[in-house]
């Protein structure tokens, strides 16, 4: 195939990735995992392979142990980390998920120095900073998945409680990925008809409540675990956007420097994503309060950034 991905960290959102992607035939698919657990990423990318005759589009889909196999992609997805342990505190997390993207981050760098980067490790937003930090990117070729997922769960509890499909939904959730997180009801329509011509106002606030713990309401069913299944189709499409540049208009986890009054650091907020990365940073006008949201969510990710010590 024309195009490479590689997915780094072969659990269930890299795995289900890679899986979206090879299905979808956008690229061949190298899926890695660390050293110690040589034989999964291996043995889920040849299970994928033989699923693949039966999609009948062809593409290679491989496993590797070893950083090094991210040679030569074109975009690569970053979705190894710790998931949130009992008894784990933020800063722990933080900590040991940061030890986990920096080598990566300098794999990338030297084995596929011209990758576009969409970046999935919790808390996103943060890690996407370090990740461009030692990776020394370009801004345009860095961003965190998070927008997309958090807007389609807005999508899906509309059409939930409208009963209509969700691809009639437009749902724009702005912010860092945490619980400041930002959905925008005003830009939220059923088909260009604004939210709040098909619902009241106390149901309209309890979806975007909702979809602020949409992450955590999944933890809670799982019992182990974190959700993968949206996460892992809004990378993949962030990576359709890119390989095919579509100049999709979305939400994604960009660095800004000065747009919306906040710099050196990366939040989600509307952008153009297409074949060269982060080709625009949408600047809506937004209301004082969406405004005032907004900042608060920079400033809970920016005391993160500072803990961490990467701030530029
Ligand atoms: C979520 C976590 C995993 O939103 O980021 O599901």
């Amino acid at each position: 195939m024309k195009h490479k991905v590689a997915v780094i960290g072969a659990g269930n959102v890299g795995a289900s990735a890679a899986l979206f992607l090879a299905e979808r035939a956008l690229a061949d698919v190298t899926l890695i995992d660390r050293p110690e657990m040589e034989g999964m990423p291996q043995g889920k990318a040849l299970d994928m392979q033989q699923a693949a005759p039966i999609w009948n589009k062809g593409g290679r889909i491989e496993g590797a142990s070893d950083l090094a196999a991210v040679k030569g992609s074109d975009v690569v997805v970053m979705t190894a980390g710790f998931p949130r342990k009992p008894g784990m505190s933020r800063t722990d997390l933080l900590k040991a998920n940061a030890d986990i993207v920096r080598p990566a981050a300098e794999a990338v760098k030297r084995h596929a120095p011209n990758a576009y980067v969409v970046v999935v490790t919790n808390p996103l937003d943060v890690m996407a900073h370090l990740f461009w930090k030692v990776s020394g990117f370009p801004k345009s070729r860095v961003m965190g998945m998070a927008g997309i997922l958090d807007s389609a769960r807005m999508r899906a509890f509309i059409a939930m409680e409208l009963g209509v499909s969700g691809a009639d939904v437009d749902a724009m959730v702005l912010g860092g990925h945490g619980d400041s997180m930002v959905p925008l009801p005003r830009f939220t329509t059923v088909n260009g008809i604004p939210i709040t011509e098909l619902l009241p106002a106390d149901r309209v606030a309890a979806i975007s409540e909702r979809t602020r713990g949409g992450g955590a309401e999944i933890v809670k069913l799982l019992k182990t675990g974190s959700a993968y299944y949206a996460p892992a189709m809004s990378a993949v499409e962030m990576v359709e956007a890119i390989l095919t540049d579509q100049k999709r208009l979305v939400p994604c986890s960009v660095l800004l420097e000065g747009e919306y009054g906040m710099k050196d650091l990366f939040i989600g907020v509307p952008i153009v994503l297409g074949g060269k990365g982060v080709e625009k940073i949408i600047r809506l006008e937004l209301s004082a309060d969406e405004l005032a949201a907004l900042q608060k969510s920079g400033k809970d990710v920016a005391d993160s950034i500072a803990e961490l010590n990467v701030a530029v």
